[in-house]
């Protein structure tokens, strides 16, 4: 999978498909289920080292579940979110987290988060010849100045910045733009005005293509329900099930038995 082919499937109306992805064992399954791109979100924070925000996640922590993802992946674009604070500030320190993750992980892509205060990174990140994926609309590493999860964008102004964000983000020739929780209508609007792919979450049909948070599509994790996450499965009964059953059986001496020793 390249950019230019995520370019050709809108170009077709081939709808594109993302999961989020931190390690190697879930890397490889997903990939070999045939999803078009995996996203190592900072959303690991939250899944993988249980903080409440994405925003202690470090830039260290990132490459170490980027090149578990990359070392597993065979055929999806692996993309990989920068983490807050390496790329707000200083276009320089931007660039340079940038090549960090390229060089140590060898995923294919970078994500930011933000539109016209970060383009100053994203136009020196892109001259390095590193693709970027954006993300407009509810940017969680943002949260404290949104102050909620709540659907961005539903004002005018606010989607009038959004409007003009994904547009500099397509001159500035980022590859694609996920749109987090907005207005079905509005995301419809700017994925017909964008040559980009946009990716949506909470974004309605009118996407190029949809990602999820694998733990909450697979149902690991129980308490996150907002209204656009469909269950795939629930992982968190059958894991739970699975260790009663074990400890059960450790307990019982009925595990191991006679075939499962030497
Ligand atoms: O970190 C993440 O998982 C994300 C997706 C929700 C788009 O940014």
């Amino acid at each position: 999978m390249t950019t230019l082919r995520l370019s050709e499937m809108k170009s077709r109306g081939e709808k594109i498909a993302m999961l989020t992805s931190y390690d190697y064992s879930m890397a490889k399954i997903v990939d070999r289920a045939g999803v078009d791109v995996i996203l190592v979100g900072d959303s690991a924070a939250n899944v993988m080292a249980g903080y409440e925000t994405t925003l202690p996640i470090t830039l260290d922590m990132m490459i170490y579940h980027a090149a578990s993802v990359v070392r597993a992946v065979e055929r999806a674009l692996v993309v990989v979110d920068m983490p807050f604070g390496t790329y707000q500030g200083n276009s320089k320190v931007a660039l340079d987290s940038a090549i960090r993750i390229m060089k140590e992980t060898g995923a294919d892509a970078i994500k930011l988060e933000g539109g016209e205060e970060i383009l100053e990174s994203v136009e020196r990140i892109l001259s390095a010849g590193i693709p970027i994926m954006g993300h407009l609309g509810l940017t969680p590493q943002s949260i404290h100045k949104f102050g909620t999860y709540n659907v961005r964008a539903k004002e005018e102004a606010e989607a009038k910045k959004l409007v003009r964000d994904a547009r500099l983000l397509e001159k500035a020739g980022c590859f694609a733009c996920v749109l987090e929780k907005i207005p079905a209508d509005l995301a419809t609007r700017v994925s017909r005005e964008l040559k980009m792919p946009t990716i949506g979450i909470g974004a309605g049909s009118g996407c190029d293509g949809q990602v999820l948070v694998i733990h909450d599509m697979m149902g690991i994790n129980k308490d996150f329900s907002p209204r656009f996450l469909r269950r795939y499965a629930d992982l968190h009964t059958v894991m739970t099930e699975a260790v009663e059953q074990y400890i059960s059986d450790v307990k019982n001496v009925d595990f191991p038995n006679a075939q499962e020793q030497y």
